[in-house]
């Protein structure tokens, strides 16, 4: 039985919040056993997500004008949705193999800095204010330039001139920020993103649905941003680099230990083997573990906000899971 079915992609549709284009397209591909056949060939999931980037990555490059009219990323006033499905299934079946090579070649990796709104304030509970900043699956390392961007939660800022400003509203307790100092800054990921890369960075904006105008401005912006700092990217699976990335770094210099929306991919024998790697390394460096959306309930809507300094994981609030909305308990 085939992953993707129509009722896979029925369902789908149902979380393409804001896209009135991938509302319909999912509904197209529903009803349509050849894209349902194409979309099968993808073995990386999710599979809509891979074939909707693919498409839209493709558009982005330059294919086929008329399907690109009804892409709110490419041009300003988009033709309606309604209609779309058959310049959408000539579109894919022409290009069917380098849909299905570019969906088994990439990853869902969708970077978004707005979760710094939630990490800024767990970072600053922090017993130090200086510290090597360690982020686990980082994808472009968008997070990594937390200390560098703007911040806005109603009428309180931090470091007001930064670039992109990121706003949230706050619904809890007020975030106590301080000044920090990122000593070093090390990424991460079993496929590190390059920031200056210019198909590494179409393909982030390819995984943004394309209506969320905001979203892209505001990756854009942090992936010039994040571009111009000195990041140390390590490809592998984090189990195995965190040990080193721990180990090089000057022996009792603090560091934070950060990851969002990453764990939720690990099983419990993996996030059991990543507590111990951190408590080890407690014994060469003070360790501040922050992280948010993992334990994420998809039920609930929001994303759990985390830290550890060793004294056992504690709980501090919770986010809304692209930081539109923080809610801190303490
Ligand atoms: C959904 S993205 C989140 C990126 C970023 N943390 C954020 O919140 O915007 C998850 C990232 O974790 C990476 N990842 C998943 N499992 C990993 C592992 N075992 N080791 C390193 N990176 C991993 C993926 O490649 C992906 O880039």
């Amino acid at each position: 039985m085939p992953l993707v079915t129509a009722e896979f992609m029925r369902d789908w549709g149902k979380y393409t919040h804001g896209s009135p284009l991938y509302a319909e397209l999912a509904e197209v591909v529903a009803e349509d056993p050849e894209l349902l056949r194409v979309m099968n060939r993808i073995g990386h999931l999710p599979p809509p997500n891979l074939m909707f980037g693919a498409v839209q990555s493709m558009l982005m490059d330059g294919s086929d004008g008329d399907l690109a009219t009804h892409y709110r990323s490419i041009v300003d006033d988009p033709a309606p949705p309604h209609g779309v499905g058959p310049k959408f299934r000539s579109f894919v079946l022409a290009h069917e193999e380098e849909i299905v090579e570019m969906g088994n070649t990439r990853y869902t990796q969708t970077n978004e800095c707005r979760r710094c709104v939630a990490l800024l304030p767990m970072v600053s509970m922090a017993e130090f204010r200086a510290f090597h900043l360690i982020d686990v699956g980082t994808s472009a390392g968008l997070n990594l330039g937390l200390d560098r961007y703007g911040y806005r939660y109603g009428d309180q800022e931090w470091n007001p001139g930064g670039e992109p400003l990121l706003l949230a509203e706050s619904r809890g307790v007020a975030p106590e920020l301080v000044e920090v100092e990122v000593l070093s800054r090390t990424g991460l990921d079993l496929n590190p993103i390059d920031p200056a890369d210019e198909s590494d960075r179409r393909w982030l904006d390819a995984l943004i649905w394309p209506e969320h105008v905001e979203r892209r401005a505001r990756l854009r912006s942090a992936l010039d941003m994040v571009a111009s700092l000195d990041i140390d990217f390590v490809a592998g699976d984090a189990l195995e680099t965190l040990p080193n990335a721990m180990d090089g770094l000057p022996i009792g210099d603090p560091a934070v230990v950060m990851s969002s929306f990453t764990l939720n991919q690990f099983d419990a024998a993996q996030r059991d083997r990543l507590d111990s790697i951190v408590s080890g390394a407690r014994s060469a460096r003070p360790i501040h573990r922050v992280s948010m959306g993992e334990l994420l309930d998809e039920s609930d809507g929001w994303a759990d906000l985390v830290v550890d300094d060793g004294n056992g994981a504690l709980t501090v609030g919770r986010a809304h899971p692209h930081g539109e909305w923080i809610e801190l308990y303490r």
